[in-house]
């Protein structure tokens, strides 16, 4: 029976370029798991958006001299540039700006409300007396009171990954003025976390299946128990709260962006013209709800995240959180604030989609953090896409040209150890994709490339053209075969040259409707043109 897979993506603050380690942690793998599904014939519903609000547009918005509004705008269309370009497939990518998220958000915050899960509380809060404003959490930094790291941020420590609140951090000082603040009363709704906090062990304890960081980090976190979290902030740029009094106040960025991945899919309904159709994603438990992020991001999806659903209740509760470790460039963690790594729009310059994708397919870290280097993703791709999988391709098909005038031959039917190996690399392929082992999915369908370059050395069609004909058709038929079986094996990871390869064995339509099956290419298919599937990247290109 078909499963039902809902893809929670996420949201990436619309305050600058994405870069390679973004595409790399967080969209690329959301993509290849989804495109798996989808060609799997299961149902699969992939959202996200930019994350409109925070101090990260505002800061930049202050600087630029540009309202948040702007910024928000402009990479928000920029990053729909990236996915088009990149064939991210989102089912639906829209912004928390959006009237459809707004509305989400004051419903939910009514109803948590109203279920007696926020309350009012007076609390001290930062400000400036220089600037003369209330600081944001991210405008104050200071030291960590875990692990003494210098540069915390009032909201989380990038150190060890804590989340703060500003009044914890040590030695605090304004980053609007570079002073200390000052303490200043004024008054927040906060979200009772501590009411979730025995039914979110319970539910972490059941899920033996998340990658051990994630289930580590959030166990450990909770073990250190969990402590009520203010949802509203003094600040103007932002969703406005729905209470009297609070007209100055926005809602918490965090405690809105989440919700996101509900009204995403509202909206997705909305547009389809099925209103009550986002049910079907939240409200049936055999849905299951995956969640792609990168690891600073985990609290909020296996602590937050599933606390507000719970509070509201009768919504699925996330069932994997695949977070992924950092892409790293020459030791340092990509950074947009820090300008440490290289941007989506300089890595769309240089090279195409998909030789953009498979070079960080390769390495996803999924697992560790992992080096980006970019001889080795030159390297790569001419070692392994191009001298082994274009290899393939391209000889197979030149043959099939020069020898059996351009068409599948017929032939007395595959080798076994052909078709087992197809079979094999088919059943290995969907357990690494749907334990969400990536890489070494895209290690399986590399292997049954290599495989048929073996098998082409072993058969030496050159030779028996003249000796065996026969046996040379049978060879090219099998090799043909391996194409039509790793056209599929690929697609999750280069849809583009997977397409490109359909067509060129004769078949029209989209590679993804052909199922995750191996269908034996019909005899006297005319196929494609001979031509290069991927060109030889050389370092000199960048220039
Ligand atoms: N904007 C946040 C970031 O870039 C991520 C938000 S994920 C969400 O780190 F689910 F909360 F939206
Ligand atoms: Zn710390």
């Amino acid at each position: 029976m078909a499963k039902k897979i809902f893809v929670g993506v996420a949201w990436p603050y619309a305050n600058g370029p994405l870069h390679a380690g973004h595409l790399a942690g967080v969209y690329l793998p959301a993509d290849i798991f989804c495109r798996y599904h989808r060609i799997q014939g299961n149902p699969i519903l992939m959202v996200s958006g930019s994350d409109a609000h925070g101090t990260p547009i505002t800061v930049r918005a202050e600087k630029e001299g540009v309202s948040p509004a702007d910024i928000a705008e402009r990479f928000h269309r920029e990053f729909q540039g990236y996915w088009a370009s990149l064939g991210i497939s989102f089912d639906h990518y829209t912004t928390t700006r959006s009237l459809t998220h707004q509305k989400t958000v004051g419903e939910i915050f009514s109803t948590l409300l109203d279920k007696g899960y926020l309350f009012q509380k007076e609390v001290e809060a930062y400000y400036d007396p220089i600037k003369k404003r209330f600081l944001p959490d991210r405008y104050i930094e200071g030291t960590c009171p875990r692990c003494g790291y210098e540069r915390a941020r009032g909201d989380q420590c990038e150190g060890c990954g804590t989340l703060l609140e500003p009044s914890q951090l040590l030695f605090p000082r304004s980053l609007l003025s570079g002073e200390p603040p000052v303490l200043r009363t004024t008054i927040h709704f906060f979200f009772d976390l501590p009411a979730f906090q025995d039914r979110l062990v319970a539910w972490v304890k059941e899920n033996h299946h998340w990658r051990s960081n994630v289930y580590r980090f959030t166990l450990s976190f909770l073990a250190q128990g969990l402590q009520p979290r203010a949802i509203t902030r003094d600040l103007e740029w932002g969703i406005p709260v729905p209470y009297p009094g609070y007209e100055q106040k926005r809602i918490y960025v965090w405690f809105e962006a989440v919700i996101g991945y509900l009204s995403a899919t509202i909206e997705y309904a909305q547009k389809q013209g099925n209103p009550d159709g986002w049910k079907e994603w939240w409200q049936d438990p055999e849905v299951r709800s995956y969640y792609f992020i990168g690891k600073d991001n985990i609290p909020f999806h296996t602590i937050i995240w599933p606390a507000i659903l719970l509070g509201v209740g009768a919504l699925n509760l996330p069932y994997d959180v695949p977070a992924s470790e950092y892409l790293v460039f020459g030791g340092a963690k990509a950074s947009k604030s820090q300008g440490i790594g290289v941007t989506l729009p300089d890595l769309l310059r240089h090279f195409t989609p998909d030789e953009i994708r498979y070079g960080l397919a390769a390495v996803l870290p999924e697992s560790s953090d992992t080096n980006f280097e970019l001889d080795e993703f030159l390297r790569r791709h001419n070692e392994e896409l191009v001298g082994i999988y274009g290899n393939l391709i391209h000889r197979t098909i030149t043959f099939a040209h020069n020898y059996l005038g351009g068409q599948v031959p017929s032939f007395p039917g595959l080798d076994a150890g052909i078709s087992e190996a197809i079979e094999k690399a088919f059943q290995e392929e969907s357990c690494c994709l749907e334990a969400v082992r990536l890489r070494d999915g895209l290690r399986v369908a590399l292997g049954l490339a290599r495989l048929g370059n073996r098998y082409f050395e072993e058969k030496a069609p050159w030779k028996s053209a003249r000796e065996n004909p026969p046996a040379m058709k049978a060879a090219l038929g099998n090799l043909l075969n391996l194409l039509q079986a790793l056209k599929i094996l690929w697609y999750p990871f280069l849809p583009h040259a997977s397409q490109r390869l359909h067509e060129l064995l004769g078949a029209s339509g989209k590679v993804e409707e052909t199922g995750w099956a191996f269908r034996p290419l019909e005899p006297h298919t005319p196929l494609g043109k001979p031509l290069l599937p991927f060109r030889k990247l050389e370092a000199t290109q960048l220039g």
